[in-house]
């Protein structure tokens, strides 16, 4: 198996991507047999970046695109979400628990306290104008029964 494996998706900022953006990591993260605690993690944290990208990044467009990164190092799973939206002036304002700049929205300023809990590492690089990358990683405990369960459900055998 090569040292690094990698994986990247691209599309468009319709809301319905969301849930398409998650099951797609969860499939490709299930070759690291992770426990089904661990899918549900790594789905809450890609969720809540893919939401802030179109709800945040993307507000009020209609077109814009989101790349989602993904790098198996031994059993280490590496996400990135990238837009090319309006960015966050102050990241660590931004990622203080119940900052929202969307109250209007019933926002709860939550998505970073997830992001952070589910997930090992969570960084963010983000330019005002620009656009922002969440960068989030979380090292995985092989699960080799469950993961036979899992692949079944995916539809991988
Ligand atoms: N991709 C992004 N582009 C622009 N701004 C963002 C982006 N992601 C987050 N933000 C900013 O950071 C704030 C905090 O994000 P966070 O996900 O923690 O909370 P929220 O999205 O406001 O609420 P919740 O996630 O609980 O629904 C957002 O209100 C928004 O101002
Ligand atoms: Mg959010």
């Amino acid at each position: 198996m090569a040292d690094i494996q990698r994986m990247s998706i691209e599309f468009g900022c319709e809301p319905d991507n969301e849930s398409f953006a998650r099951v797609a990591v969860a499939a490709y993260a299930a070759r690291l047999n992770p426990t089904l605690e661990e899918i549900s993690d790594i789905k809450t944290a890609v969720s809540e970046a893919v939401t802030n990208s179109i709800i945040h990044g993307y507000y009020g467009r209609t077109e814009g695109k989101i790349i989602i990164e993904c790098e198996i190092k031994e059993d280490r799973l590496m996400v990135s979400v990238t837009d090319m939206g309006v960015g966050i002036e102050d990241i660590s304002k931004a990622m203080e628990p119940m900052y929202t700049t969307r109250p209007e929205l019933e926002r709860s300023g939550m998505g970073f306290v997830f992001m952070e809990a589910f997930m090992d590492e969570v960084t963010v690089e983000s330019t005002a104008g620009k656009g922002t990358t969440v960068k989030m990683s979380k090292k995985i405990t092989s699960d080799e029964q469950i993961n036979d369960d899992l692949s079944m459900a995916v539809g991988y055998n």
